[in-house]
């Protein structure tokens, strides 16, 4: 939720700034702003609207603006208009802030500052941070704060974070340092990127791969102050640390269009070589097992344990779904999965052979994180199921599986998810290769499993006859997804899909439970699409499709190709490979993609930037 990046160098910022608001868009996309130093001056530009928006009011870049802050925002306090925009300069234009996160005490603070005289324009939880920092900085008599300015600075921003109760990626200039740049950290990611003299600050990598691809991630109670000289990581107490420095591990040309129309149907298409990238390396034929380096020392615990926990939001609890019925199924482990807000709130018991998954695109949803510190406390091994390398999620937990299919952009999850069920799959394996699965049972699930990739390359070449289904169906406005067994997850994802970017009222379910209330929805023509590919439950949802269709329900069938004993209960009928019942979601939800982005396109819908959505909501 919301983007920040910001520039210190000797090349205009501007336009760099507005290159790196356009990475990160997907972040937030209702107002866009900067602030640039000009002298001893803060210029602040922003607009509500996209950054697009924010462009057509920007006058020519000045070469002498080469420090400067940028914000994309996802509103939380305050609606999304140009005040309420950031960057917020405090009440004596000194100081200015873009801020990603959430004040919890902002109230508070509000009151105390308006009855020390400071003023407030807009509504947003951001501004008292400015105003924090600009009172501290100018009221310093009797105060310990070091004499000399540039220090004051640093002191005033550090002594404002200590005061705030919540969640901050911020990127701050003053005007009295048209040569500094401070970045601080809590809950929500920061990135300082190191150029040739030039420093980056953003929140995610996408906006600094351009400029370099040496970078350091702060973490939580962490700030950075940068000159030309060069920078120095603190804590917020003032203590000095030293970070490693990293690398940025993919190119500019991953979040590129590279040819698509948008980035949500290239991480479709990506979704074979994606998956070759996350099972390379780890479906060891020749030893007859799983190699998940990232596990390490915890697979003893993991085997022994009673109980696993998965945690996740969103289209990542769906595919934790698939993963609680995987690890069930192929490891025999009790498993559950529960949404991570939920989990976080609700004392959870959590005994000494609980492990505790945590699967997260971002690696940065609040909840999630949330769920993780919550499972830590009490005692939990935690693994990490994470794509963003880096990110704060696969720094919390014990132990991780990166996805490593490369930065998703589009808001609608897409490869992640296949992904993440596949990193699924590998720990179901393994764990149950470690517990009671026979050689031959873990070479054929390896086997199937290697094979997937394949499978979703036939799926993508029926995309112009999915867009035919979408053209005679996505004028409807109630829609139902059934699934059974590994199938169920799938019809919520598909539901999901279709809602985030077609704005169609969808529902998803477990088949037969569609016995028990959602069948009085069913009218003439309805959509209801159904998953019933070759499995265990095969002839079960034969009979909910037939229930359906005798209520005049339209039906959408996913099946396996050549499976003629179908075609009568499909009014159109998508064929896919088969695979092992276990492993079909990856393949099966690869249709239901295909056909929310064809509504979406249709209905006219920008499908990378849905209404009202972020991809990253690091707020709770
Ligand atoms: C947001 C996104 C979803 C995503 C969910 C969880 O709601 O729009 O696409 O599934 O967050 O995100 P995560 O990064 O934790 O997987």
């Amino acid at each position: 939720m919301c983007g920040i990046v910001a520039y210190l160098g000797k090349k205009p910022a501007q336009p760099i700034l507005i290159e790196g608001l356009k990475r990160l868009e997907y972040r937030g996309y209702d107002s866009a702003g900067l602030g640039l130093i000009n002298g001893s001056e803060i210029k602040i530009i922003k607009s509500s609207g996209r950054i697009s928006v924010l462009e057509e009011i920007l006058g020519e870049p000045d070469p002498k603006e080469v420090v400067g802050i940028g914000h994309t925002r996802w509103a939380t306090h305050g609606q999304p208009n140009t005040i309420n925009a950031h960057p917020h300069l405090d009440y004596t234009g000194k100081i200015a802030l873009a801020h990603n996160g959430i004040i919890e005490n902002y109230s508070t603070l509000k009151t105390w500052l308006i009855s020390k005289g400071c003023t407030f324009k807009s509504e947003t939880d951001t501004e008292v941070i400015a105003n924090l920092i600009g009172y501290l900085y100018s009221n310093t008599d009797g105060k310990d704060c070091p004499k000399d300015d540039q220090n004051r600075f640093e002191w005033a921003v550090q002594h404002a974070l200590n005061e705030l109760v919540g969640t901050y990626g911020l990127a701050i200039i003053c005007a009295d340092f048209p040569e500094m740049l401070i970045g601080a950290k809590k809950g929500s990611p920061l990135i300082l990127g190191l150029g040739k003299n030039e420093y980056v600050i953003a929140s995610d990598a996408a906006a600094i791969v351009e400029h370099t691809t040496q970078v350091i991630y702060l973490s939580d109670n962490e700030m950075v102050t940068i000159t030309p000289q060069g920078f120095h990581t603190k804590t917020i107490d003032n203590v000095e640390i030293h970070k490693e420095l990293k690398q940025i591990e993919f190119s500019l040309n991953a979040i590129e269009l590279d040819g698509f129309k948008h980035y949500m149907l290239k991480e479709i298409y990506e979704q074979p070589k994606a998956l070759g990238m996350c099972l390379g390396g780890r479906l060891d034929l020749r030893d007859n097992r799983v190699v998940l380096g990232g596990i390490g020392k915890y697979w003893r615990e993991f085997t022994r344990s009673k109980r696993i926990i998965i945690n996740a939001c969103g289209t990542a609890w769906h595919a934790g779904l698939i993963g609680e019925f995987l690890i069930e199924q192929l490891a025999r482990i009790n498993a559950e999965t529960q949404y991570a807000s939920e989990f976080r709130y609700r004392n959870p018991i959590i005994e000494d052979d609980t492990v505790v998954i945590a699967i997260s695109q971002s690696g940065e949803t609040a909840d999630t994180l949330a769920a993780v510190e919550q499972a830590r406390e009490r005692g939990a091994i935690t693994l990490g199921i994470v794509n963003v390398v880096g990110s704060t999620i696969a720094r919390t937990t014990d132990a991780g599986v990166y996805l490593r299919v490369g930065p998703e952009i589009g808001v609608a999850s897409t490869k992640a998810f296949t992904a993440q069920v596949a990193v699924l799959a590998m720990l179901g394996i393994e764990l149950g290769r470690r517990r009671h699965l026979s050689a031959e049972q873990v070479r054929c699930y390896i086997q199937e499993l290697s094979r997937i990739p394949s499978k979703i390359e036939d799926v993508l070449t029926l995309s112009d006859h999915i867009k035919k289904i979408a053209e005679a169906t996505c004028d409807r406005e109630n829609w139902l997804f059934l699934g059974r067994g590994f199938n169920y997850p799938v019809a919520l994802e598909g539901a999901l899909k279709l809602k985030e970017i077609s704005y169609i009222h969808a529902e998803g379910l477990p088949a037969a439970e569609m016995k028990h209330g959602p069948i009085a929805l069913i009218t003439k023509g309805m959509p209801a699409v159904f998953i019933a590919t070759k499995c265990s439950q095969y002839d079960k949802i034969i009979g909910n499709i037939e229930e359906v269709r005798a209520r005049g329900g339209r039906t959408i069938v996913v099946a396996n190709k050549g499976d003629d004993n179908i075609r009568p209960y499909a009014d159109f009928l998508i064929e896919v490979p088969e695979v092992l019942e276990e492993f079909q979601p990856m393949v099966t939800v690869v249709p239901l993609q295909i056909l929310a982005y064809h509504a979406a396109v249709l209905r006219g819908h920008d499908v990378d930037k849905p209404r009202n959505l972020a991809k990253s909501v690091t707020v709770e």
